[in-house]
């Protein structure tokens, strides 16, 4: 849609008739007949924000997820600089026409039939899992109210109850990246690190925040792409929990939060973040290689603290990773301002 508003007629401009796209790059626009105090801009910023805040929340509301809500006290780029078409995906994967969405074939999928899933040694659906605690017993990833369990060795797949089994829903403690995300979101513009993401309660350690969302390429494709693009893929490890890593990169996927995705895509990096990802399935099965990637509260967050994850969790643990080292190709300076700074950020992997 063509906008002209340097004539400052704005009574004929009904924001109903325009969609997200026609705002995005769209930052000064002032107009003599607004009064000084309230610039054409101010007005440009809110209806802008206000648009794709209820396009979002509407997606959102509708899988009963809780509220995001957009601010920005740092400049006045009224939202995010998100692609033209960007599609809001609160959960779950799309698949572009080349790639299929995994069969569910029933007899793949292990079923429990407990009455509340206490007991993981003793919970069929956790037959293949075989993660165990500091006393020999198995464990399941959550601790009975839900939050996660740190024990469960990072890198392992979290099988959770699927839609075969009989527990009842709402009293199993083995289903909750797939509940809907209960925490308020704030999407913000931080100093220097683009948008980034908050929330306006405070956030307890173990908390499950919600999962990266997006289309499904395979990796080849994620390998295929410029810089920019691929910071918003991650990359899915599907089979690691069998020790056996996918073939090639045909049969590896990644996910892409450049065109569709959730607020997720704005997480930002930090070499000492308070977000930990780990992969999950329960409308696959982990030899698919197609988990969810969700995100528990590694400490205590406060409201209004950035939400961060580490891009390259594989860095932190080299023995160098407390020193700022030379930049990995196609990094870009890190400004987490952590005193752990490793000095750069990698693309998600
Ligand atoms: C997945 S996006 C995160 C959202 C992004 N900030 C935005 O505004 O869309 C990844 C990009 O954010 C920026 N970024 C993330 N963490 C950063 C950090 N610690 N320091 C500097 N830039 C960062 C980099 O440009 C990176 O390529
Ligand atoms: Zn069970
Ligand atoms: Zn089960
Ligand atoms: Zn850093």
């Amino acid at each position: 849609m063509q906008m002209d508003v340097d004539d400052g007629d704005v009574s004929g401009w009904d924001e109903n008739d325009m969609d997200v796209d026609d705002f995005v790059g769209v930052k000064h626009r002032r107009s003599n007949m607004i009064s000084p105090s309230v610039s054409m801009m101010d007005v440009d910023v809110g209806r802008a924000r206000n648009l794709l805040t209820s396009q979002w929340n509407d997606i959102a509301q509708a899988s009963g997820a809780a509220e995001i809500t957009i601010v920005n006290e740092v400049d006045d780029e009224a939202i995010p600089p998100i692609p033209e078409g960007f599609v809001y995906v609160e959960s779950g994967y799309t698949y572009p026409p080349e790639l299929k969405p995994p069969e569910i074939i029933d007899d793949l999928f292990l079923r429990c039939d407990c009455a509340s899933c206490m007991d993981a040694s003793s919970c069929e659906c956790q037959d293949l899992v075989s993660v165990m605690d500091s006393l020999g017993r198995k464990i399941y990833a959550y601790h009975k109210n839900g939050f996660y369990n740190f024990e469960y060795p990072q890198g392992s797949i979290v099988v959770e109850c699927n839609k075969f089994c009989k527990c009842p829903t709402n009293h199993c403690r083995n289903r909750v990246a797939q509940k809907p995300r209960d925490i308020p979101i704030q999407v913000f513009k931080t100093l220097g690190r683009g948008w980034g993401v908050c929330s306006t309660t405070l956030i307890r350690k173990g908390k499950v925040l919600g999962m990266y969302g997006g289309t499904i390429i395979t990796r080849a494709h994620a390998e295929s792409l410029d810089e920019e693009a691929k910071s918003y893929c991650f990359d899915l490890d599907g089979q690691e929990m069998m020790n056996e890593g996918p073939t090639d990169n045909s049969e590896s996927y990644s996910v892409d939060g450049r065109t569709c995705g959730n607020w997720t895509r704005f997480l930002n990096h930090s070499c000492s973040p308070n977000l930990q990802a780990y992969q999950v399935v329960y409308d696959t099965i982990p030899e698919m290689n197609r988990p969810y990637i969700a995100f528990a509260a590694l400490r205590q967050i406060d409201p209004r603290e950035e939400l961060t994850i580490d891009y390259d969790p594989a860095g932190a643990i080299q023995p160098t990773a407390n020193r700022k080292s030379k930049a990995p190709s196609g990094a870009t300076p890190c400004r987490c301002a952590s005193k752990k700074c490793r000095g750069w950020v990698k693309s998600i992997s």
